[in-house]
This record gives C-alpha cells, sequence and structure tokens, in this order.
C-alpha cells in the first residue's frame, strides 16, 4: 500500500482554510492509504525561544487532529520529538546535503532576510535536512505538499539518491504529490486573499475553537460588494462567492446551486455562519473532551509514536549498517 507522509508544524491555532481546505482531506484519506501524520515540534523550534509554548500548542494541535476525526489506529499521529530518530537520521542527512545546496534553498533566504537585525537559528539554514530524515525514515513514498514546500522534497530526493549511492540502496525516493483539493476558503475581510491566520486582524479568520457567537460576528461582518444580487461569481463577486462556498463545504450542496436560494447577503451570511457551527460543534466537542483528558490524549499518543518509532528505529538501522558505523 502507497505509504504516505505529511507533517504540520505546531504553532497556531487552526482555521476554518486549513480545515476545509486541507486537514478534513486527511480524515477520508486515512482509510485510502497508509498514512503517517506527524506533529514536528522540533521544526518549530527553529522560531522559538520561549519555555513551553511548542509543548502546549503540540497538545493542542494533537487534541485538534484527533477530534476532526483521525482515528489512532488507522492512522499514524505522532509527535516528531517522541521519535529520537528524527534528530539522529537528521545528522545523517545534513552530511548527504552539501552547504551550497542549502544556500539555495528559497525559504531560508526569504526568512532569513526578514529576520535581517534578529537572531536567524542554524537550525533554519538546517531545517531541510530535519525534513528529509523525517520523509525518509518512513520510507514514504508520496508527500502531499503545496508549492511552498516542493523544493524540500526536491532536495530530499537528491539527498536519497545521494546516499543510496554512496552506501548503496537504502531509502525510497519519495514524490511530491499535489494534495487532493479541498474548499478555498478566503478570508471574510479580505475574499481575495487566503484565509490565513497572519492577517493584520482576526476579524477575516475563523478559528475553529472560536465560539458560536464569535463565529457568527465575523460571518455578519464579512466583505461582500455594493450590489444585492446572490451570484456565484469569483472573479466579480469574491466576498459572497466566498460565504457560498464556505456554505456548501460545511453544510453541502454546490455554490452554484445554493446562490438561487438566496435573495440577500443577510441570510446567506447566517445560514453560512449557523452551518460552520454546526459542523464544529462535534469537533469542539471532542477536542474539550480530550483536552479535559490529558492522560487519553496521551494513551492517543503513544500509540502513535509506538507505531512511528518500530518503522524509524528500523530505517535507522539500516542506515547505519549501510554506512558500516561499528554496532555497539
Ligand atoms: N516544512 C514543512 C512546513 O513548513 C513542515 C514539515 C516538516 C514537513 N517536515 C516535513 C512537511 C515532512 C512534509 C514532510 O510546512
Amino acid at each position: 500500500m502507497t505509504r504516505v507522509l505529511s507533517c504540520i508544524q505546531p504553532t497556531g491555532d487552526v482555521h476554518l482554510g486549513n480545515y476545509l481546505g486541507a486537514l478534513r482531506n486527511w480524515v477520508n484519506g486515512q482509510h485510502e492509504k497508509d498514512v503517517y501524520h506527524g506533529i514536528v515540534d522540533l521544526h518549530a523550534l527553529t522560531v522559538t525561544t520561549e519555555s513551553g509554548v511548542v509543548g502546549e500548542s503540540t497538545v493542542s494541535l494533537a487534541a485538534m487532529l484527533f477530534a476532526i476525526g483521525l482515528d489512532p489506529d488507522v492512522a499514524t499521529i505522532f509527535v516528531q520529538s517522541h521519535v529520537p530518530e528524527h534528530s539522529q537520521l537528521g545528522w545523517v542527512m545534513e552530511c548527504t546535503v552539501s552547504f551550497g545546496e542549502l544556500s539555495r534553498m528559497t525559504q531560508f533566504k526569504d526568512k532569513s532576510a526578514k529576520r535581517e537585525t534578529d537572531f536567524v537559528a542554524a537550525g533554519l539554514f538546517t531545517y531541510p535536512a530535519l525534513q528529509a530524515a523525517d520523509i525518509l525514515l518512513y520510507d514514504a513514498n508520496e508527500v502531499p505538499v503545496g508549492d511552498d514546500q516542493r523544493q524540500h522534497i526536491e532536495i530530499t530526493r537528491d539527498i536519497a539518491i545521494r546516499f543510496n549511492s554512496r552506501f548503496g540502496e537504502t531509502f525510497v525516493v519519495p514524490e511530491a504529490v499535489t494534495p487532493a483539493a479541498g474548499a478555498r476558503v478566503m478570508d471574510l475581510q479580505a475574499p481575495t486573499s487566503k484565509m490565513s491566520k497572519s492577517a493584520d486582524s482576526d476579524a477575516g479568520c475563523v478559528f475553529l475553537l472560536d465560539d458560536p457567537k464569535a463565529i457568527e460576528k465575523k460571518f455578519k461582518r464579512a466583505v461582500t460588494d455594493s450590489e444585492s444580487e446572490v451570484r456565484y461569481s469569483v472573479t466579480e463577486k469574491p466576498g459572497v462567492s466566498n460565504l457560498l462556498d464556505i456554505l456548501a463545504a460545511a453544510g453541502g450542496g454546490t455554490p452554484a446551486q445554493l446562490a438561487e436560494e438566496y435573495a440577500q447577503y443577510g441570510l446567506l451570511k447566517a445560514d453560512a455562519a449557523s452551518a460552520v457551527i454546526a459542523m464544529l460543534e462535534p469537533v469542539q466537542h471532542r477536542y474539550r473532551e480530550l483536552m479535559n483528558d490529558p492522560g487519553e490524549l496521551q494513551r492517543l499518543l503513544n500509540i502513535g509514536a509506538s507505531k512511528a518509532q518500530e518503522q524509524a528505529s528500523a530505517t535507522l538501522n539500516r542506515a547505519y549498517e549501510a554506512i558500516g558505523l561499528l554496532p555497539r
């Protein structure tokens, strides 16, 4: 069966764009392929300086992944730092990639340039080596990523091929694949930009943990246009079309069909809000249950950690043997 790996950094709260655009597909996808989902807390260290922050985000993200319906007995959900093989293979990867290759990574160039006056962690530079370890440890065939990560998968392939030719066939050479397309969810205040938590204010971004009142308010204030006709046209009516897309994704139906059922914006906004609230209600309920039961959450994460480590340690051993490190 095809092995798929995707990883997510524990930074910030999950919003509707993350959920409808990507995470919801993880839940459907878990039955189709052998999927591994890592919460890559060690990657988040490149931008973390405060104690406790990463751990807290990790717990919250883990609870959210289980709350949306990922099943630890079907998919392998694990925390990166629970599987020390990531760091161990990460060093081997650093010795298999060149300084020049890392210097050409656009994400490093962008991120380090933006932080010119600030502290630029060396980990920001070697980050792709750790990411290569994440992927190669699991013999992943496919890595679903957006365009911003394609270069990191390319370098992972180069590393795998180089290692295999130096030391003998050891790693599966992975492929970047385009994730199953989810709904495109735009910012409610700026409907021509994707919904994102980095927007100036939270008014256009619906978080999965927002309470119903906050969700209603955000939809009520959503930017539309100066007409009054409800029609689905992403280019001519981005705000209204975004509401229709969200309503369709949360409640069912197609945006164009739904458009015909509405004569005014107010009702469309109210129904979009209700559909989102209804969709999130069970997710929020399960999230709270898990957050109030740390023992259970830990149990679920331990299932993933064991499964992940079994695979990861076998691969690390294979790599050490291929190199010919002295066994203890
Ligand atoms: N670099 C990825 C990001 O910023 C996160 C990541 C870390 C990742 N390891 C990975 C993604 C392995 C896919 C596979 O989004």
